[in-house]
């Protein structure tokens, strides 16, 4: 799946295939985190969770549920646990595969919360006021709006350093995120890292058809959990009827043409959401479609492609959700695995920071100029 940028470990595989994702250091490491709030829509699926499955053949991958993101918006405690075996049950049932992948919930590695502090302490208010998320959250909360919406890009950032992760896979919204990730990690290991890089400085990787999927009844707007429209919101679990439903009443352009442009928002979104089913690039749909009757035809096709690729995650799910025990399971021997990681990353970033007891072996990840 082409995406953006090749990042200078693209290439690299060492941990994918027969060998076992842990079983050696990563050459490539790959960390992503998904939010257990709402249902996952179509957007989810293709800019992040199909990126998320592609990894587990490119590197060693981990996955991350981040339900202490979640705590910024108003939430329900009893929702918020099951949404969390929502997710895990999903992200299973869409191909993530706990013997190749590493799947955990965040709340149950601490490193993530107490790395966000040192992180906060190395970040200016002002940046974060600027970010584009808090500032939409703001206006929409007015002074309600809690420091935890301000936060948010920080504790993310820390989510990814905890693990020295090379790569990062998100769609689009998350561009101004990993920014002011790399830049926090810059920051640290200049003033702390002692000519040595403490903290990997990581790469985004964004795929390039379907990073944005876009509202089908308000194109110009995301596909989204919360504000966008029910009726132009495809989830992952609807069933066929529905998702057939919505794509046939999706919002099209003046003028009759299946082809991408600027000023044909529904038609461009619907032949990226039509290429990412298929497996083929936009201009290969737009081929294939220009002898097409008109947007009724499109639409019958997109419904169809889109119905295959979600099918199989429909099929999985519920008996993957029924076995609670099994997602436990799953969640208990990701956070181990996970918290031996970040743990030896945080010995090394108590010891840059001067905090905690003074550790007799420095990590080799600590640089040796000025000792
Ligand atoms: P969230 O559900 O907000 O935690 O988002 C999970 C992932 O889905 C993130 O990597 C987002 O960038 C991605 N994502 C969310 N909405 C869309 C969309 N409309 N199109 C493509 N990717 C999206
Ligand atoms: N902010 C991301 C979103 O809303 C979720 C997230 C939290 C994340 N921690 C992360 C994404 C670390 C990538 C890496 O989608």
């Amino acid at each position: 799946m082409p995406a953006e940028p090749a990042s200078a470990h693209a290439a690299d595989n060492a941990n994918g295939g027969a060998s076992g994702p842990l079983s050696a250091p990563a050459a490539l490491r790959i960390f992503s985190g998904i939010q257990p709030t709402g249902d996952k829509h179509l957007g989810n699926y293709i800019g992040a969770i199909r990126q998320y499955v592609d990894g587990q053949d490119r590197g060693e991958a981990l996955y991350c549920i981040v339900d202490l993101h979640a705590l910024t918006a108003a939430h329900d405690p009893d929702a918020l646990r099951r949404s969390v075996y929502d997710l895990t049950a999903l992200l299973v049932a869409a191909g993530l595969d706990p013997t190749r992948c590493l799947l955990f919930r965040q709340s149950d590695v601490p490193e993530h919360t107490e790395l966000s502090w040192i992180l906060c302490c190395l970040t200016e208010v002002g940046r974060l006021q600027r970010m584009h998320q808090f500032r939409d959250k703001s206006v929409a909360q007015r002074e309600l709006v809690n420091a935890g919406v301000l936060f948010y890009p920080v504790l993310q950032a820390a989510d990814v350093l905890a693990y020295r992760a090379h790569e990062v896979p998100v769609g689009e919204d998350q561009r101004e995120h990993l920014e002011l990730m790399r830049d926090v990690a810059r920051r640290f290991n200049s003033r702390f890292g002692q000519g040595g890089e403490v903290l990997v400085v990581p790469e985004h990787r964004i795929p390039e058809v379907g990073a944005r999927i876009m509202d089908l009844q308000e194109p110009t707007r995301k596909m989204s959990t919360t504000g966008g429209s029910e009726e132009g919101t495809v989830y992952v679990l609807d069933e066929p009827e529905i998702i057939e439903r919505k794509i046939r009443r999706a919002v099209t352009d003046s003028g009759a043409g299946i082809v991408r442009g600027a000023d044909k928002p529904g038609v461009s979104n619907l032949i990226e959401i039509m290429a990412v089913a298929r497996g083929c690039t936009p201009e290969e749909i737009e081929a294939q479609m220009a002898s097409a009757r008109g947007y009724g035809d499109l639409k019958a096709a997109v419904a169809q492609a889109t119905v295959e690729m979600l099918a199989p995650v429909r099929d999985r799910y519920a008996d993957l959700r029924a076995d609670e025990r099994a997602l436990d399971a799953i969640l208990a021997a990701g956070a181990q695995r996970a918290k031996a990681i970040a743990a030896a990353t945080l010995t090394d970033v108590r010891q840059c920071v001067g905090v905690g007891a003074l550790s007799a072996a420095p990590s080799a990840a600590i640089g040796t100029v000025g000792r």
